[in-house]
């Protein structure tokens, strides 16, 4: 196989379907592991005792719950609704109670490699301060306070001091933009805003305060802004609105007794793409989310918190951050690493140094990352002693099995599981993974519902498709994690998940089942795109691109990338005007430059297009459609397929004779 076909992306179906390696558990790694082979059978006898079982044994409830699950609302499920208790006790106090002050709970690592540790006991006084000061900043329980912060302990800081006050955290990636965040803060209706001066990003401060200063700018109904000092860099300030962290915490009494709040108390709000132009406001409750990432945490990566060491490299503005960075690892008193920066500053071997260094256990990743690390080349990971290292982790998007291959070899020394854990923001926790010590791994497939999830393959007709068949994914019974809506928009909840198929919550992906029955993900079926594991939709790609004057249209596709899996690539008609200029120019130089700058401007530098082609028409059915299929054949370099339904076929033509003179 040659070097380029190594690295191809996984949702290739003919590649997939080749693979038939599996990699049993040793006996010894099965000897010690959490899970057991029994669970599935106990959970599928009766799902409902298991799931209370779970709740009772991984939380702690200031109430005991009395009723299980209650679904006569659905599609919004309620978990353990007459159970009372809080997020931020389980997480941080109740392990200080226990006696496990003194274990470390975050080894932090700033990317110009200053460190600090922070304690379970630090955390405590840390989290209490920070809602002592929330309290005196005139936020109360159920008040949103959106969180825009860099990879640094106060982000979890930040988060658990919402929850211990029962106020919904909404956390916004530090790489959106002032606009994204702009209609975040609007759409939850946050009170106040915690970030910092910047954060430290390929080897520079990179500023986000400014960002913060320009989206109140235009108006919202903020009224402070609690702002971190991480870089020390200047700042403006808003003397009444502004107030600096450091201070506050200082004043504010490390004694603080945690709000008890209902199960389905909201837990926090986080926006993800849809297939429409307005980002989703996902909801996530207390109850049940906490059961199932803190259940999924202990079983999928067989977490030991005596002797393990873990490390989740996701940023917390994304749901992987949520539940495998801040809940489901403190809920089980685990020891983590928090990394700040980029993997290759100061060079390509920096995350196998902090392995190294930290003796981590535990690595939980994406597949874009490990492609990436296949092709800087084996000789970065293989300067360090990554010994330590038991079990991998992988999420986001498909894997491909040479990337798992490379995973288990070069990092986990040919002996490590790996988990293809498949899940998504509204899922809230992990559902589709092998049991590490239970499952044969079988390279580039998720495998298996879990223990208490129900998940199928259904046909377009909406029946289960036979083992060896593929269609869409759907999950068939409520989980405890699951969503409770949309933020605002119920109907929008109704219409995206739950009409597709009866009274089944469908997913949005393509998936395929073996011979075994085992579930192969295939990639996302609606206008979502997966670059580098991040969800974007090409609708507010195309909102973004026509919202600058130049454009008169856009069309925008996800293309296969090596690396990121899936790469924006955009297709636009100039307005006349543009055309003009872009033609003294030559080759739209310049409005392509200035368009890709304005989509950064506008969501954030992770939605520019890789490539924008300018174009005379765009190919569209008889009754106007884009035919995006089209596009996406152009833009991974093949003939476009069928173009018999177009309203005009020379249009295909013209687009390709572009793109070969481009
Ligand atoms: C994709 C990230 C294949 C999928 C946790 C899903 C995956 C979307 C996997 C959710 C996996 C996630 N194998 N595809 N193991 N994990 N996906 O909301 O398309 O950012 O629908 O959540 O990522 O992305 P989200």
């Amino acid at each position: 196989m040659s070097q380029n076909e190594a690295t191809q992306p996984g949702a290739d179906l003919e590649n997939l379907l080749h693979e038939t390696r599996t990699f049993p558990p040793s006996p010894e790694f099965a000897a010690q592991a959490n899970a057991t082979v029994e669970m599935y059978d106990v959970a599928a006898t009766d799902r409902e005792a298991f799931w209370a079982q779970q709740a009772r044994e991984l939380i702690t409830w200031s109430k005991d719950f009395t009723e299980v699950l209650d679904f006569s609302g659905a599609p919004v499920a309620r978990w353990f609704a007459d159970g009372t208790l809080n997020a931020a006790y389980n997480a941080v106090d109740r392990h200080v109670e226990a006696g496990l002050g003194d274990r470390v709970a975050i080894h932090f690592e700033g990317e110009p490699g200053d460190t600090r540790t922070l304690t379970y006991a630090e955390l405590k006084d840390q989290v209490s301060r920070a809602a002592n000061a929330l309290t005196e900043l005139g936020v109360a329980t159920g008040d949103r306070v959106a969180i825009y912060l860099p990879m640094i302990p106060e982000a979890v800081i930040a988060m658990l001091a919402c929850a211990r006050i029962g106020a919904p955290h909404s956390v916004v990636f530090g790489g959106f933009s002032a606009e994204a965040l702009h209609s975040r803060i609007i759409d939850a209706d946050a009170r106040v805003v915690i970030t910092a001066d910047g954060g430290y990003r390929r080897g520079k401060p990179s500023a986000l305060k400014p960002a913060v200063d320009e989206a109140l700018a235009k108006g919202t109904d903020v009224r402070h802004v609690l702002v971190v000092e991480r870089t020390g860099q200047e700042v403006a300030w808003t003397e009444g609105r502004d107030v600096r962290w450091g201070e506050a915490l200082e004043a504010a009494s490390p004694e603080h007794a945690p709000v008890d709040v209902e199960a389905e108390h909201p837990l926090f709000i986080l926006y993800t793409s849809g297939t429409t132009g307005k980002p989703k406001g996902i909801l996530h409750t207390t109850g049940g989310y906490l059961t199932q990432t803190a259940f999924t945490f202990r079983h999928v990566f067989d977490h030991k918190p005596e002797t393990d060491v873990y490390w989740c490299t996701a940023d917390i503005g994304w749901v992987t951050g949520h539940s495998y960075v801040t809940y489901g690892p403190l809920l089980n008193g685990t020891t983590q690493v928090l990394y700040e920066g980029t993997p290759d500053t100061p060079d390509k071997d920096r995350w196998w140094d902090i392995v190294e260094k930290y003796k981590v256990t535990i690595l939980y990743t994406a597949p874009t990352a490990i492609r990436a690390c296949m092709k800087w080349g084996e000789e970065y990971p293989n300067k360090h002693d990554l010994s330590s290292l038991r079990v991998l982790g992988s999420v986001g998007e498909p894997i491909n099995p040479e990337a798992w291959i490379w995973y288990r070899n070069t990092i986990g020394g040919g002996k490590t599981p790996i988990v293809d854990t498949w899940w998504q923001t509204e899922t809230g926790a992990i559902m589709i993974s092998p049991l590490p010590g239970v499952t044969a791994a079988k390279p580039g497939s998720a495998q298996v519902p879990l223990p208490g999830i129900s998940a199928d393959v259904l046909n377009e007709a909406g029946k289960p498709v036979p083992n060896g068949g593929g269609g869409y994914l759907v999950l068939t019974e409520p989980w405890p994690s699951m969503l409770r809506g949309i933020w605002g928009d119920p109907q929008r909840f109704q219409e995206t998940y739950w009409s597709r198929f009866e009274n089944m919550y469908f997913a949005g992906d393509g998936a395929k089942k073996d011979e075994d029955g085992d579930v192969w993900l295939l990639g996302r079926v609606d206008d979502v795109m997966n670059v580098s594991g991040h969800r974007l939709s090409t609708t507010e790609i195309e909102s973004a691109l026509v919202s600058h004057p130049s454009v008169a249209e856009a069309a925008v596709v996800g293309a296969k990338d090596d690396t990121t899996g899936q790469a924006v690539v955009a297709f636009v008609i100039l307005r006349a005007e543009a055309v003009s200029r872009a033609d003294e120019e030559g080759e739209g130089g310049d409005v392509v430059a200035e368009l890709r700058n304005h989509v950064a401007k506008e969501i954030g530098p992770i939605a520019k297009p890789r490539s924008i082609l300018v174009v005379a028409e765009l190919p569209k059915t008889r009754s106007g459609k884009i035919m995006r299929r089209l596009l996406r054949d152009i833009a991974e370099g093949r003939e476009a397929g069928d173009v018999t339904t177009l309203a005009d076929s020379s249009v295909m033509e013209q687009i390709s004779k572009g793109m070969k003179a481009g």
